[in-house]
C-alpha cells in the first residue's frame, strides 16, 4: 500500500510491479472551508488528477470512479470521460448525504 499525496506520488510508484490498472478509483475530496465555490475549485483539481491517472495508467476495457463536488465544470468533466470510456454514468449513492453536493463519475470501458 502506498500513503501519499496524488500531486507528488509517480505513475512508477503506484503502478509497482503492474504494468496497468483494471480499475482506478478516487474518493479524494480536499477539507472543505465552507466557501461552495473554494471547495468544488479543489474537488475538480483532485478529480482531474485522478482521470489524468487513469487515462495514463488504465488497461484497455479499464474503468474509473472518481467522487466530484458538483460546480461549474461538472459538464466540461462530463465530456472528458465520455470521450473515452465508453459507457459514462452519474451516481448519487444512497450513502452520501442529499444536502452534500458530492456525486461520484463512473466510467466503463476504457480506449
Ligand atoms: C472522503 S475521504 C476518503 C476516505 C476513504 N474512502 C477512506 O475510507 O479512508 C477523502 C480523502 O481524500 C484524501 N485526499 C485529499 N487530498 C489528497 C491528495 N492531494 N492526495 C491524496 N489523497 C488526498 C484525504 O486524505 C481523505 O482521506
Amino acid at each position: 500500500m502506498i500513503v501519499g499525496d496524488i500531486f507528488t506520488t509517480t505513475d512508477d510508484e503506484l503502478l509497482g510491479p503492474h504494468k496497468a490498472f483494471d480499475a482506478v478509483l478516487s474518493d479524494m475530496a480536499p477539507d472543505t472551508t465552507g466557501i461552495r465555490s473554494a471547495d468544488q475549485a479543489r474537488s475538480a483539481r483532485l478529480f482531474a488528477e485522478a482521470l489524468a491517472r487513469a487515462i495514463r495508467l488504465l488497461a484497455p476495457g479499464g474503468a474509473f470512479v472518481g467522487k466530484l463536488f458538483q460546480g461549474p465544470d461538472f459538464e466540461d468533466v462530463r465530456k472528458q470521460l465520455t470521450s473515452r470510456f465508453a459507457d459514462v454514468k452519474i451516481i448519487k449513492p444512497d450513502s452520501s448525504r442529499a444536502q452534500s453536493i458530492e456525486i461520484f463519475l463512473v466510467g466503463k470501458g476504457f480506449s
